[in-house]
């Protein structure tokens, strides 16, 4: 980390609860997710501001469980065919703002940041070839038995990656940051957990969620 960037105000491309989302001010791949201070994070629960007010480092767990989510899954899969149905993480570098989280964008043919399946289901709607991505992305994740903090439509991305096929990538929320780990104990119990999480995406979104063969649909 020997070189800082500088992140432009006109680079902000996203500006969550916990993080502001940059572009990459060299690589056009890339963005750079840099923590917010704590006051900027106040639309968090009561529950969360108080554990980051008297725990400031549970800020810093999110993304320790977020990295150690991302290495378990690349370390156990070292083919290198192999597409993660999260984005790939290229550790820190040093910004003017703060530390920054360096990863992979995901974009529109024409370069712009992808739509995020909320955008989508508030806009234009879910296109039956995303739907089959949704459900690819999914399949995927049970596959690779990935633990999830916050499967929820605004993490869940369209587009593509270094100029790859279009799909569908959780860019956010991976990890698992509860306090009794349980979706780590086993296969099964994460199994239940994800089950659980695609159910909470379903109400949200307004589609409809099979328990059975783990695909989400339209309604009607
Ligand atoms: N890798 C990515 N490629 C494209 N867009 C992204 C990527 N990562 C984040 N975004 C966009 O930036 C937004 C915020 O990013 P992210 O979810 O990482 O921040 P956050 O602060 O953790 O959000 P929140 O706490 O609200 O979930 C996403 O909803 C998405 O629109
Ligand atoms: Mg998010």
């Amino acid at each position: 980390m020997t070189q800082m960037l500088m992140l432009q105000e006109t680079d902000l491309v996203a500006r969550g609860l916990q993080r502001a989302v940059y572009l990459h001010p060299t690589d056009p791949d890339k963005l750079v997710k840099v923590l917010l201070p704590s006051p900027e994070t106040a639309g968090r629960s009561g529950f969360g501001n108080f554990m980051e007010k008297h725990f400031p480092l549970t800020r810093v767990r999110h993304i320790r469980k977020e990295y150690t989510e991302y290495l378990r899954l690349m370390l156990s899969h070292q083919d290198p065919a192999f597409r993660p149905p999260i984005t790939h993480m290229y550790g820190f570098a040093n910004t003017q703002l703060g530390l920054g989280c360096v990863t992979e964008r995901v974009t529109t043919k024409q370069g712009n940041l992808a739509k995020t399946l909320d955008v989508l289901v508030k806009g234009q709607g879910v296109t039956p070839r995303n739907l089959d991505l949704l459900n690819d992305t999914i399949r995927r994740l049970y596959q690779c038995d990935i633990r999830t903090s916050d499967l929820t439509a605004k993490n869940l991305v369209f587009g593509r990656r270094n100029g790859g096929p279009k799909e569908c990538v959780l860019v956010d929320g991976f990890g698992d940051i509860h306090a009794i780990p349980v979706r780590s104990m086993a296969s099964w119990s994460n199994r239940l957990g994800l089950d659980d999480s695609c159910k909470r995406l379903a109400q949200r979104t307004g589609l409809l969620w099979n328990n059975k063969s783990r695909e989400f649909s339209q309604p009607g």
